[in-house]
């Protein structure tokens, strides 16, 4: 009788079966290099607003934490079980007994928000055991994210206008120098320190081996923890066959403390298979004590 180990085994090499298939087609790209100059010229507020949510989906990636899949953080441009959209509840947020930023008006709520989180924490979102003082999010201006003054202006433009309240932030006054669109694809990259910063990894997890830039994000469990499972890894997989389906499919095993739906669902179709190899093996022998 086939063990279950056997059978997870046969369903990964059907998954990495497909992944290795989407990766061999070239990839084509119509687009121009990630670097852009937007000129200045027939930029309007709407082409601004517009700028503002390709920096929100793209190098932002802010949907990464606000979605309402996992709901790891509150929704921002669509309304729900968090109020309206962020900026028609930015008032509230101002007025509320735990706020004490130096905010006063809600576009600078909106903005100290992306670049110190933790003078606001939305109740129930905070670091655990920290009684929301502390913010899980990253500052937006820092870090892997690096969004500039007009880039970050850009994205309160849009969130602005997905709430339908008034545009308040200034049209730039120089060219705007952004990454459009997402950095294009140059193929599979090949160290882990690369790796975790492509696919955002960094942006959750502290990666034993990977410059952390003096981050500590904790949306997801500390990877040096992986050390326990060196010798037997939950469902007495390997390790390896462990990392593997807990990258490609996150929600089999959800690590203690966490929650599902959090990790994004989707490294199988977007990971190389070299990249998911590189990412298991330096994993694996992180947590087995080697470098
Ligand atoms: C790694 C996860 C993560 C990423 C990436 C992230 N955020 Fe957040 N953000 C959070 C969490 C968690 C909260 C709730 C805790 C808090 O109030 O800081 C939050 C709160 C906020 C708030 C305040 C919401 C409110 O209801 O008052 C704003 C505004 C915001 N984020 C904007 C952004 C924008 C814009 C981006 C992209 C440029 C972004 N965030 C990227 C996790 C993230
Ligand atoms: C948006 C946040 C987020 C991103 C991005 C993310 N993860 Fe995760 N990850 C989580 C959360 C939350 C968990 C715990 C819940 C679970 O097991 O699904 C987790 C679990 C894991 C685990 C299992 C840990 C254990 O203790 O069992 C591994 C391994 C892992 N992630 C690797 C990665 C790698 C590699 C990347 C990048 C390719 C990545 N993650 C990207 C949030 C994230």
């Amino acid at each position: 009788m086939k063990t279950l180990a056997q059978i997870l085994a046969f369903s990964l090499m059907v998954v990495g079966g497909y992944s290795w298939f989407s990766n061999s087609i070239p990839q084509l790209r119509a687009e121009p290099p990630s670097e852009e100059s937007v000129s200045l010229e027939g930029m309007t507020m709407e082409s601004f607003v517009a700028l503002g949510q390709t920096i929100f989906e793209g190098k932002g990636t802010c949907p990464l934490c606000h979605n309402a899949v996992g709901h790891r953080a509150p929704l921002l441009v669509e309304a729900g079980s968090d109020g309206p959209p962020v900026a028609a509840r930015a008032p509230s947020r101002l007025a509320d007994g735990r706020y004490h930023g130096t905010a006063s008006k809600p576009e600078e709520y909106l903005r100290e928000s992306m670049v110190s989180p933790s003078a606001f924490v939305v109740e129930g979102f905070g670091k655990p055991g920290t009684g929301d003082s502390v913010s899980p999010m990253p500052d937006v201006s820092a870090g892997s994210i690096k969004l500039s003054p007009v880039e970050i202006d850009a994205v309160i433009a849009y969130m602005q206008s997905a709430a339908g309240v008034d545009i308040t932030v200034p049209l730039p006054t120089e060219a705007v120098e952004t990454a459009e669109s997402a950095p294009a694809d140059e193929g599979a990259v090949k160290d882990m320190g690369a790796l975790a910063e492509k696919y955002e990894c960094k942006l959750c997890h502290i990666v034993p081996g990977v410059d952390m830039a003096g981050e500590a994000p904790d949306m997801g469990p500390d990877l040096n923890g992986l050390k326990r499972y060196a010798k037997g890894a939950p469902d007495k997989l390997p390790l390896r066959e462990y990392l593997r389906l807990s990258i490609v499919e996150p929600n089999r095993h959800v690590a203690q403390g966490f929650e599902p739906d959090t990790m994004p669902p989707d490294f199988a179709d977007r990971m190389r298979v070299s990249e998911l190899d590189l990412a298991v093996e330096s994993l694996a022998r992180a947590a087995e004590g080697g470098k």
